[in-house]
């Protein structure tokens, strides 16, 4: 099912490069992170030195890639991008590293997809920007070491917990990217709407910010939308009716939730008593991928405090009853 607060990147969405911050200065949130990146980036340019390799890890479109884009512009260098699943050879890595210049950025997106032979590849590349490689067919074969040129390795994951621990330790700075507030995502909107020219009133934004699940990815995509209707419906800006409206067309609740999000909650409280119950079983119920279920769905509706995770499974919290407008028995909570 497609989803209109998907947080997947499209990679033809030229509307998000659009609108893309290129600076830290206009990176909203994330304050201590910003501070230390900051930081680091002003004492290794002094240093003269590349700046640590960087690991960002967090949900979907909380601004991972961007922020990657930031750090090279703000070191003044280029950003050289491969991701994970990409990288199925030796050969592919080597190609991506010989065309480093000294002090870019290599940014890896989806790391925690790399085959763990790439990563031990990667070791002494990042530890002593050096590549072993293996050269010559069967019977016959050398290893030979090439220099690299200084560079700052920047890798982004949705999920840290499948990192290896050498890989990781690897990284001199890891960094966690949290969910915006609504405050945020209203500065963000702002942003947005003053870069696409089209003014938006400052109760629609708030409004528009409360329905973004704290990402801004989805704020930037629903303000889109929101966007369309007003224009079909005339409207040189967007007000907070037509925020309401469209939003509201777009199954979109007043607590950011979605069509599957609902699914996954009326599964979780109707056909299984509210749990505890597996990932698989709820997957198998409303035929989501578990992968979607787990980095996609769960993340949010945990920190909202929808679900519980135990060791026996997924719980609905009284606030899922609540929401779904769902009786039930006291005595659970
Ligand atoms: N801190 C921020 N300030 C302003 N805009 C932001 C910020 N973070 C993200 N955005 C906007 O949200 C969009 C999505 O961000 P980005 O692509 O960097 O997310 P991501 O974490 O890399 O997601 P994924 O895990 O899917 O790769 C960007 O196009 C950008 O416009
Ligand atoms: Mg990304």
């Amino acid at each position: 099912m497609e989803r209109i607060i998907d947080t997947e990147e499209l990679t033809t969405d030229e509307f998000e490069k659009s609108i893309r911050p290129a600076t830290l200065e206009e990176y909203v949130g994330q304050q201590e992170l910003k501070e230390n990146i900051d930081v680091f980036i002003k004492a290794c340019k002094m240093r003269n030195e590349t700046l640590d390799h960087v690991l960002l890890y967090g949900p979907p479109g909380l601004g991972k890639t961007t922020l990657a884009h930031i750090i090279a512009n703000e070191l003044g260098t280029d950003l050289k991008t491969a991701s994970g699943p990409s990288i199925e050879k030796s050969g592919d890595l080597a190609a991506i590293l010989s065309t480093l210049e000294p002090g870019d950025v290599l940014f890896i997106d989806e790391i925690h997809r790399m085959p763990r032979y790439i990563e031990e590849i990667l070791y002494p590349a990042m530890e002593d920007f050096e590549l072993d490689v293996v050269i010559g067919s069967e019977g016959n074969t050398r290893n030979i070491k090439i220099d690299l040129p200084p560079f700052t390795l920047v890798g982004a994951t949705t999920r840290a917990g499948d990192i290896s621990s050498p890989l990781r330790d690897r990284f001199g700075i890891v960094s966690k990217l949290n969910y915006y507030t609504i405050e945020e995502l209203e500065q963000i909107i702002k942003r947005t709407s003053r870069v696409l020219d089209f003014p938006i009133d400052d109760n629609a934004a708030e409004e528009l910010a409360k329905r973004s699940r704290k990402t801004p990815r989805i704020a930037n995509r629903l303000f889109k939308r929101v966007r369309d209707f007003a224009l079909v419906e005339g409207n040189s800006h967007i007000t907070k009716a037509i925020t309401t409206k469209s939003l509201n067309r777009l199954n979109v609740d007043e607590a950011g939730l979605d069509a599957i999000d609902i699914e996954y909650l009326e599964a979780l409280i109707l056909k299984f008593n509210g749990g505890p119950v597996g990932v698989e079983t709820i997957s198998t119920s409303i035929g989501e991928e578990v992968t979607t279920i787990e980095d996609v769905v769960e993340p949010y509706l945990l920190q909202e405090g929808f679900v519980k995770r135990t060791s026996r499974g997924r719980v609905a919290s009284e606030k899922a009853y609540n929401h779904l407008k769902i009786d039930h028995n006291e005595s659970l909570f």
